[in-house]
């Protein structure tokens, strides 16, 4: 084991005492520690002058922009950590599906997966397909020094949903089409993104990621028991797969206040709580053992100063009996935010939590 590996994962052991990491564990913190999820984007005048001209993917591939715009939130607002930039396609586009992430839509796939045959086109993930993935954590963690950065994912329903609908969606009617029409050809595609996934999460814990998010963005478009019956297993297989590396897993979606238990259950230490369940319910939902992270209401930005700092009393509120919280809107940053209102909001958080 190298010096600067910690015997509990890969992470870097400065890191380890970060507020954090602490807060993950349920461990006593010096503050309650305070990322956004989006906060390396558009509401950042320093993040449009880098991309100028530079397609989304391309600058996903490119280890010094990566580097840099995973840093750009990090000295400007001080957040207590940094996400990896990427997006959820990455590793989709690395094992050569034919996608593309239109500005304005989001991912758009070229030909929509349907059958049986599609499953074909989906092949293991080797870290050699994202060598680009590891350059980018060589550069970032040299550069974070105890800030721990995030690795990220998207879960095996919410991936599917980009493929079989071929794009954004509202209704997903492709993606649960095959879900209540085909079981077992969905249950197979969701096993083969189960390994993806959890194959370029290794990539990034192997490289320096100090904790991992699993993004089922759009499970909340489930039922309890659809979701059980349908879509758990595979993202529980994921997180199963890294949880020897003993980093934290936080498991997130949007509207999902009816899932949240099933979503701790499926092998999360911290469950992502949206803006729609305040956190001492969300509490109850998701049973003891597990941390929470939330759940300021992201468009609360566009309010001023004064409200802000309300609804941000609000949650934290709410957060005083829970085991471990980390402060982050209920879902990203919108492009429009003001940028001073992100930074004036962890000062806040820091301020009013210093223990
Ligand atoms: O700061 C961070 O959080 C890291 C960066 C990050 C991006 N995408 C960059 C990005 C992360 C964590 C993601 C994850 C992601 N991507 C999710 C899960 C999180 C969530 O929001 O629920 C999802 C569903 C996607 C798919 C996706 N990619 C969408 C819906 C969009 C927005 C489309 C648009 O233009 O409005 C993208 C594009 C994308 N991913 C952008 C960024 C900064 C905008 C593209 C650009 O800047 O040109």
């Amino acid at each position: 084991m190298s010096a600067n590996v910690s015997p509990r994962g890969k992470q870097p052991t400065q890191t380890y005492d970060s507020a954090f990491l602490k807060a993950c564990r349920r461990e006593p913190v010096p503050h309650t520690p305070v990322w956004f999820m989006r906060q390396a984007g558009r509401s950042l005048p320093e993040y449009r002058k880098v991309r100028e001209g530079i397609a989304m993917l391309d600058s996903c591939m490119r280890p010094d922009l990566v580097a840099e715009i995973t840093l750009q939130p990090v000295r400007r607002h001080n957040v207590d950590a940094a996400i990896y930039f990427s997006d959820i396609v990455v590793p989709l586009k690395a094992i050569g599906i034919d996608l593309d992430i239109k500005p304005g839509i989001g991912p758009v796939v070229e030909q929509p997966f349907r059958t049986r045959a599609d499953l074909a086109r989906l092949r293991d993930l080797t870290p050699e397909d994202v060598s680009y993935v590891t350059e980018a954590y060589g550069l970032l963690t040299a550069e974070l020094g105890s800030t721990p950065l995030i690795g990220f994912a998207g879960a095996p329903f919410t991936l599917a949903s980009y493929l079989v609908e071929g794009g954004p969606s509202r209704t997903y009617e492709n993606a649960k089409a095959m879900m209540y029409g085909d079981p077992e050809l969905w249950a197979d595609l969701l096993d083969r993104l189960a390994d993806i996934t959890a194959a370029f999460l290794a990539v990034q814990i192997e490289a320096g990621a100090s904790a991992v998010q699993l993004f089922d963005s759009w499970a909340g478009a489930l039922s309890p028991a659809d979701y059980r019956r349908s879509v758990m297993s595979a993202s529980a297989k994921v997180l199963d797969a890294v949880s020897g590396y003993g980093v934290p897993r936080i498991h997130f979606g949007v509207g999902t206040g009816e899932l949240l238990g099933l979503m701790g259950e499926a092998g999360a230490d911290v469950v992502g709580v949206d803006w729609r369940v305040p956190l001492e319910e969300a509490a109850r939902r998701v049973g003891p053992g597990k941390a929470l992270q939330g759940n300021l209401d992201p468009t609360v930005l566009f309010a001023g100063t004064e409200a802000v700092e309300a609804k941000t009393r609000e949650v934290l509120a709410a957060a005083e009996g829970l085991e471990g919280h980390v402060f982050n809107l209920g879902h990203g940053v919108m492009p429009n935010t003001d940028a001073d209102a992100l930074t004036r909001l962890v000062d806040h958080v820091h301020t009013a939590t210093a223990r």
